[in-house]
């Protein structure tokens, strides 16, 4: 049984594949199916797919933070236009390339299973997947065309897809079971959910004890027009209310970017 296997799990009862068929009968057909598709395809785990129902969609209605990365034109700019303006200093001085120090310095270097929540079009996972410090990298993300370039890019970086399973998923249940990850990156992301207490309460569950979550956000005084920003203290409070221990909870803002290490 592969490790992925005990870790890819459904989004609705939270048991991983090779436990599925006594666990949730209601989402076997789906769920079984889905996973079928590894490693090449992308599958859609959110909780609305797998139930096939459109009500449940309805009920769990994304703002507009989250439901912008679902349109084309989002997805298609993203990397084309943010890379240069991160790196001038508004994520870091030096960009993207500053966060990736910053995570494999945390990560440390070992065969850990990583996982990126929110992976964008996967600015990361892609590094994490090229670095070959990992075993491998599972990449999730609620916006399928966000995915859709991630699949692409990956084409033309020459990363396999043996090297990164890509999920669609959402932070506020995400298809993977308890206790399983050796350490999640989540970039720019938390200010895009509906409930971010919901989602690193998610991330805190998934991660395995003394397992590791580096997350970065932007912070007030950007106003909340369209995404959600927050304070220090607010970050450290969600950190604290999803059951990390205050020793074990790191926040630091530079300019206007917050920066998170946490250890389970
Ligand atoms: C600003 S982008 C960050 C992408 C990438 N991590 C990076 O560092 O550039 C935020 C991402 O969060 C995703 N997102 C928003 N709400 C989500 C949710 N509920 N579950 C999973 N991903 C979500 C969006 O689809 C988008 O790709």
């Amino acid at each position: 049984m592969s490790r992925l296997q005990e870790i890819i799990a459904c989004p609705v009862c939270y048991k991983p594949t090779v436990e599925i068929p006594v666990q949730c009968e209601a989402c076997l057909n789906y769920f079984s199916q889905e996973v079928e598709k590894m490693p090449s395809l992308i599958m859609d785990l959110t909780p609305s797919a797998v139930l096939g129902a459109v009500e449940q969609e309805t009920a769990n209605t994304k703002p507009l933070r989250t439901e912008l990365f679902r349109s084309p034109i989002i997805p298609f700019l993203y990397e084309r236009i943010l890379p240069p303006i991160w790196a001038v200093g508004l994520r870091n001085l030096g960009g993207i390339d500053t966060e990736f120090r910053l995570v494999t310095d945390f990560f440390g270097q070992s065969g850990t299973i990583i996982a990126d929540i929110s992976c964008g079009t996967g600015i990361m996972a892609r590094r994490l997947a090229l670095s070959r410090r990992y075993k491998h990298i599972i990449a999730l993300d609620y916006s399928e065309l966000m995915l859709a370039q991630l699949q692409q890019k990956m084409k033309i970086d020459g990363i396999s897809p043996s090297q990164i399973t890509i999920i669609r998923a959402d932070v506020e249940a995400l298809p993977l079971a308890s206790n399983s990850i050796d350490a999640i990156y989540t970039g720019a992301a938390m200010h895009c959910w509906k409930d971010a207490l919901e989602g690193i309460r998610n991330i805190y569950r998934v991660l395995l004890p003394g397992g590791k979550l580096f997350a970065t956000t932007f912070l007030k005084p950007f106003p909340n027009i369209v995404f959600r920003f927050f304070s220090v203290s607010e970050l450290e409070d969600i950190m604290l209310a999803s059951g990390f221990k205050k020793d074990n909870v790191r926040v630091e803002a530079r300019g206007l970017y917050a920066t998170i290490w946490c250890i389970k």
